[in-house]
């Protein structure tokens, strides 16, 4: 039996995303204790102790399925966004939207736009449904908008735009980001994913995309609680748009896809503003601290607004394999991503930095 033909013609030709390396398979295959992985762009700090709390409290009534709706969070995430709670959807992370947006919407005729460099899931979220992807070069690492715009024929549904983009950490500022969604015909949906928004808000030109929403029917915005909130092992996320928009994509979400633990300390995390403070300090020290050793190293990089930054360093795949062998995972970038020169690295705490500072001098600069 070859149960590969079973399959639908867009799993057949999927690839499985790769994420970072766990620091436990780390552990097992080098047989290295003090591991420091600065390879998913997770908050560095532990988990805010409001959300412990929360967490402990909830988990004596795990016995219970969750509330599906995730009313308690909705409605904290309504207030703080000053939108109706009949916009918002929540997924187990926002990786979980993507998904949802792409299976409620987009058919095996249709097209679906990214960038070159843009974030993985885009791609497999396209192909699992079996849609055909447009992929726009990149300019300057980034989304170029123009030729997204011109990319666009009869058959596209969706365009996904990652604002801030991981791997390259590049942006689109207010200006560009809104004449784009006033030249895309309101027909296509467009998902601005801000995965990073947290970090890139202290720049004023940096556009806060739910804003628009009023104006732009077809927009869809996408942020998480994986990043700056420090909930990526929780998987919170959730998307704001049209209500028609978040109706549909309730129907086609998993009824319970946010557990009860989940709810509660996402809701937590809100409230607490001084662990949001603390992080995107330290990320700011970080990205201070490592883009000074690059430059004392003569090593280009990508100008980054999220938590985590590309570096030029040649054979990337050679130096992620030394990091590997001295305790520390980075994130190789040749593949899907296609910068096989670079490595990305996320801003870790100030020590951690410190080792990777150390190890790369050792590695790459010898
Ligand atoms: C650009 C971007 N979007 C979405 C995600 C998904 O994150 P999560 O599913 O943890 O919310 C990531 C994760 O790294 C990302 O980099």
């Amino acid at each position: 039996m070859n149960f590969t033909k079973q399959a639908t013609l867009g799993v057949q030709g999927l690839q499985a995303y790769q994420p970072g390396k766990p620091i436990e398979e780390l552990q097992r295959e080098y047989g290295l204790t003090n591991i420091i992985k600065l390879a998913s762009n997770e908050n560095p700090l532990p988990t805010s102790p409001l959300v412990q709390e929360a967490i402990a409290k909830c988990s004596k009534n795990i016995a219970r399925y969750p509330d599906g709706n995730g009313f308690i969070l909705k409605q904290a995430l309504a207030e703080k966004h000053s939108v109706d709670k009949n916009r918002i959807t929540l997924g187990n992370g926002s990786n979980d939207l993507l998904e949802l947006i792409t299976r409620a919407f987009v058919t095996p005729t249709d097209s679906v736009i990214f960038s070159q460099h843009a974030f993985a899931v885009y791609p497999i979220v396209t192909q699992a449904v079996s849609a055909t992807a447009i992929i726009t070069p990149a300019k300057n690492w980034g989304h170029d908008l123009n030729a997204m715009q011109a990319a666009i024929t009869k058959n596209t549904k969706l365009i996904f735009i990652a604002n801030p983009n991981n791997p390259t950490g590049t942006w689109i500022n207010k200006t560009e980001l809104k004449s784009f969604l006033e030249a895309v015909s309101e027909k296509i949906l467009i998902v601005i994913d801000q995965a990073y928004f947290e970090y890139a808000t202290e720049n004023p030109d940096y556009p806060n995309s739910i804003k628009w929403l009023k104006e732009h029917q077809n927009l869809i915005v996408t942020r998480t609680f994986s990043k700056a909130y420090g909930l990526a092992g929780l998987r919170v996320g959730y998307s704001i748009s049209n209500p028609e928009i978040a109706d549909l994509l309730n129907r086609v979400r998993q009824p319970f896809n946010l557990n009860s633990i989940a709810i509660a300390a996402a809701t937590a995390a809100l409230n607490d503003t001084n662990y949001l403070k603390k992080s995107l300090e330290l990320n700011r020290a970080g990205m201070q601290q490592l883009t000074q050793a690059f430059d004392k190293m003569e090593l280009d990089y990508i100008e980054s607004m999220g938590n985590f930054i590309a570096v030029k360093v040649g054979n990337g795949a050679k130096i992620y394999e030394k990091l590997l062998l001295q305790g520390i995972i980075t994130r190789p970038i040749g593949g899907i991503y296609e910068m096989p020169e670079y490595l990305r690295v996320s801003i870790g705490l100030t020590s951690e930095n410190d080792a990777f500072i150390k190890a790369m001098q050792k590695t790459v600069v010898t």
